[in-house]
């Protein structure tokens, strides 16, 4: 199993490009199986996941030419299989992305229920609860959601709690049902708004998405696109993080400073000098040891609960007592023990963590859990005193192209052991 070996200690420097965002380009994947013509999808991250995806949708028909830079031509004319099987889903639960876009496409589906994970039990009750809204006749028995629908109609849809991939599913299938969809209490993600500009460009007719309320009105079918994924905001804070931990000089390119504005007034607040152009952000501390700041993650655009770790890494070394407290998973604290051992100083009060910084952590071995904590991990670990290791380090695969490579790029001394 791949570990991460990391010698703290380096302040980082200098330049790295950020990759497409995997929460937007793994949906815009899914979104292929609605066109009956090739869509080209290119700044798709080179990750696990999206590996993943495309290998589910291979299974079901789609067919695939990828060229060495990732770019990605999907076609979806010849689909003949509509399931999404559980030793599949089991390793990525994103793959419940194919169930709004099979049924608005063929009417039927049989797709696992991804189960729980690491950071919660994730159920995607809503994502069901919608489809049936519209119409879709689903049964879930064994482990599985079997649906069947002659066409979807159009529905308003209340979520009862902001969910990402629920709005992101229901906005697919509703752009192929009979009538107007009304998706309230939408999420507002900036990937929910990335998908909703590709399925637009497929010939969808989708308002407002990146607000509370979208409205999706339904069209007989939709046509292959071309369409470059936006980039990658957790992968832009984590970096920008990692350059105020460790008192370094950064600047991220081919990203936008718009995606990720709660977390950058939260590294200004930390001390950090920040400045910004069209498509890259430049983070100075110069030298600095970063001021403890609180956290409090809720749906976008306020702190996003992907940044939580990493912000719970830099608040071990901070000056100053931190309180982060995450409102959307019940369990996403997984990385505070871990942190604990390299002497963070942490108290755990129900779902806020009370962080007291110190001067320096100490290297220990320490197991990674899920894609963002281990991130957190990873980001002690270029602070700490010693040689750190990461292990289990599949979960930073998932999410993080070529870390290594991209840290040693900034001064890390960090490499990659089998
Ligand atoms: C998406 O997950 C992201 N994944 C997650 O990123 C991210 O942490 C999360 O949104 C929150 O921003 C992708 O986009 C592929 P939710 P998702 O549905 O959609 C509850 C990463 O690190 N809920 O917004 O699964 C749920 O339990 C990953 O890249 C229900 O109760 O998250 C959670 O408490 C980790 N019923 C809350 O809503 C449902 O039907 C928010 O979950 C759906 C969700």
């Amino acid at each position: 199993m791949d570990k991460l070996l990391i010698t703290g200690g380096n302040p980082l420097n200098g330049e790295i490009r950020i990759s497409g965002a995997k929460n937007a380009a793994l949906p815009i994947l899914a979104a292929t199986l609605l066109a009956d013509t090739p869509s080209y999808i290119s700044n798709v991250p080179h990750l696990r996941d999206i590996t993943t995806m495309v290998s589910l949708l291979g299974r079901m028909g789609v067919e695939f030419i990828v060229d060495e830079k990732l770019n990605i031509e999907a076609n979806s004319s010849n689909v003949h299989t509509f399931n999404a099987p559980y030793e599949m889903v089991k390793t990525m639960r994103a793959s419940i992305l194919v169930l709004g876009p099979l049924i608005a496409r063929f009417g039927k589906a049989h797709v696992s229920l991804p189960g729980g994970c690491a950071i919660g039990a994730r159920p995607v009750n809503l994502h069901i609860q919608g489809l049936r809204a519209m119409g879709a006749d689903i049964q879930v028995e064994e482990g599985y959601i079997t649906a069947q629908a002659k066409r979807l109609h159009g529905a308003t849809l209340c979520m009862d709690i902001v969910t990402v991939t629920g709005t992101e599913n229901l906005m697919m299938a509703a752009t192929l049902a009979e009538g107007v969809t009304l998706i309230e209490n939408a999420a507002r993600e900036p990937e929910v708004i990335d998908l909703a500009n590709c399925l637009n460009s497929m010939g969808a007719h989708i308002e407002g998405a990146g607000t509370g309320t979208i409205r999706i009105e339904g069209v007989e079918k939709l046509s292959g696109t071309h369409y470059s994924v936006l980039p990658d905001r957790i992968e832009t804070g984590t970096y920008l993080v990692a350059a105020a931990m460790t008192g370094g000089k950064v600047k991220v390119k081919k990203t936008d400073a718009g995606l990720l504005d709660a977390v950058l007034l939260k590294l200004l607040e930390a001390g950090a000098t920040i400045t910004r152009g069209d498509d890259w952000i430049e983070l100075d501390m110069q030298g600095r040891r970063p001021r403890a700041v609180d956290i409090h993650t809720s749906p976008y655009p306020a702190f996003p609960t992907d940044m939580q770790a990493q912000l719970t890494a830099m608040n071990t070394i901070a000056s100053g007592v931190g309180m982060l407290t995450e409102t959307v998973f019940e369990n996403r604290f997984m990385h505070i023990s871990e942190l604990q051992r390299m002497g963070a100083n942490i108290r755990l009060e129900g779902n806020t963590a009370i962080i007291n910084g110190v001067e320096s952590l100490q290297a220990a071995p320490v197991m990674a859990t899920d894609l963002r904590a281990s991130a957190g991990l990873v980001l002690a670990g270029l602070v700490a005193n010693g040689e750190t290791l990461v292990d289990r380090i599949y979960h930073i695969d998932r999410g993080y192209e070529r870390i290594e490579e991209k840290l040693t790029q900034l001064g890390a001394q960090i490499c990659r052991s089998h």
